[in-house]
């Protein structure tokens, strides 16, 4: 088999066959495919896309590039959730201590933010002496002893992906709904979890901007996990306006915090209850409500025991940004923002990152001084700018231009929770 035969009979809208699939990516994983050649293959695919079976196979191909996790029998059931990556999106961090706190255990292997989204690593690394990689071990051991494991992902996962997105990312092929939702099961069926829950965004700050589009998405990986044996749920979730009240690294574990001690922005709460719920269920715990739970503060008490397990002081003071400057409202009226032009903002603050190799400020962001859909007057602060950097103000103030409004009359503001897609 040659590598031309496999790009021809996808260039020519056919259906790949599982030996040319099982081929194409073993040979691009050793180096035996070249670069242009997957390049090739990857714009083949986003234009004349792939037959359920044909997704499912390829999964299971980039699955077998590398290892597959088993943490044995820990003593409560594993399940995990995947965000498809929003603003403000912070989810992670009141969510898995709050499913370990109701009795499941959550090894969520994360990665780092690229673009306008945060990445929940990023995050995590603004407490104090936190640790993201772990080894297999401390991994197990902590999911026994704690019930919860946010840490890197290993390059023994899937490494086919690891190497197809980086690829995807500079030839125009990311937007493809078989490679996105191959490239997000592959990874989680790989990390051994029992059960997940998908988190599929909608709107200006998502991957996904049309609610047709998340739906295929969702639909397509939630097939994936059932051919797999992973009991898998979708929640199609608006994101259009940004999640909570601050989006950067720092801002975002203060707000997190003050979730799992009870308070926090409703629609953070309302959300992390909601994949909670899901949660439990694909793991089989019935009559436990998240919703006590996290009022309790049992999850909270379980937070300082994940974060200390990582080497971080969970009472640290975080990092706060050495400039910080408001943004007022022009006029009087009812405030919207929108998510994409806040999450640009916070990254050029320095919240994110341009290239895998850049460094991210902990303490930059934007922090949302009312909710949208609040009356203002005009002159009235209605964000901060947070920097280490103020030469990178000027930008997040461009970002902002058509994304901050203040109108008349409210916009109705989309329900939080779009859709639920099961298997
Ligand atoms: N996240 C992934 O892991 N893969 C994609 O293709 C897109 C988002």
């Amino acid at each position: 088999m040659t590598a031309i035969d496999v790009i021809t009979a996808k260039r020519d809208g056919g259906r790949l066959t599982d030996d040319q699939i099982d081929w194409v990516l073993a040979a691009y994983t050793r180096g035996d495919v070249a670069d242009e050649q997957m390049a090739a293959l990857a714009m083949a695919i986003l234009l004349n896309g792939m037959e359920p079976d044909e997704i499912s196979r390829w999964t299971q191909a980039m699955i077998d590039s590398g290892e597959v996790l088993s943490f044995g029998d820990i003593g409560r059931p594993l399940v995990d959730k995947h965000s498809t990556g929003g603003v403000g999106d912070k989810i992670t961090l009141p969510l898995a201590p709050l499913v370990a706190a109701c009795g499941a255990a959550v090894p969520q292997l994360s990665g780092r933010g690229l673009g306008h989204t945060g990445g929940t690593l990023d995050k995590l690394e603004s407490i104090r002496g936190w640790r993201a990689s772990l080894s297999l071990e401390e991994i197990a051991a902590q999911l026994a002893d704690v019930g919860a494991v946010v840490c890197a992902t290993t390059p023994t996962l899937a490494p086919a992906d690891r190497k197809l997105y980086a690829l995807r990312d500079v030839t125009g092929t990311v937007e493809s709904i078989p490679l996105i939702a191959s490239s997000i099961m592959s990874k989680k069926i790989a990390e051994g979890t029992g059960g997940l829950v998908l988190d599929v965004k909608v709107g200006s700050g998502a991957f996904m901007k049309t609610p047709e589009r998340a739906r295929e998405l969702a639909a397509t990986m939630v097939r994936i996990g059932t051919a797999h044996g992973l009991a898998t749920t979708a929640l199609l979730t608006d994101m259009s306006v940004p999640l909570g009240r601050a989006v950067g690294n720092a801002l975002e574990v203060a707000e997190s915090v003050e979730v799992l001690r009870g308070g926090g922005p409703a629609d953070v709460v309302a959300l992390t209850v909601a994949l909670a719920r899901e949660m439990l269920t694909l793991a089989g715990i019935a009559g436990v409500d998240p919703a006590q739970v996290l009022a309790s503060g049992a999850a909270y008490a379980v937070w300082e025991r994940m974060i200390a397990a990582q080497g971080g002081d969970p009472s640290a003071a975080l990092p706060v940004a050495s400039h910080v400057e408001p943004v007022v409202a022009e006029r009087a009226g009812v405030v919207g923002f929108d998510a994409l032009a806040v999450g640009v903002a916070a990254w050029r603050l320095g919240a994110g990152r341009a290239r895998k190799e850049d460094a991210v400020q902990a303490g930059a962001g934007v922090l949302l001084l009312v909710e949208p859909g609040e009356k203002v007057e005009a002159g009235q602060p209605v964000l901060e700018l947070h920097t280490d950097t103020p030469d990178a103000v000027a930008g997040a103030r461009a970002a902002l231009e058509g994304g901050l409004t203040v109108a008349d009359e409210p916009r109705p503001r989309p329900e939080l929770l779009l859709d639920t897609i099961r298997a």
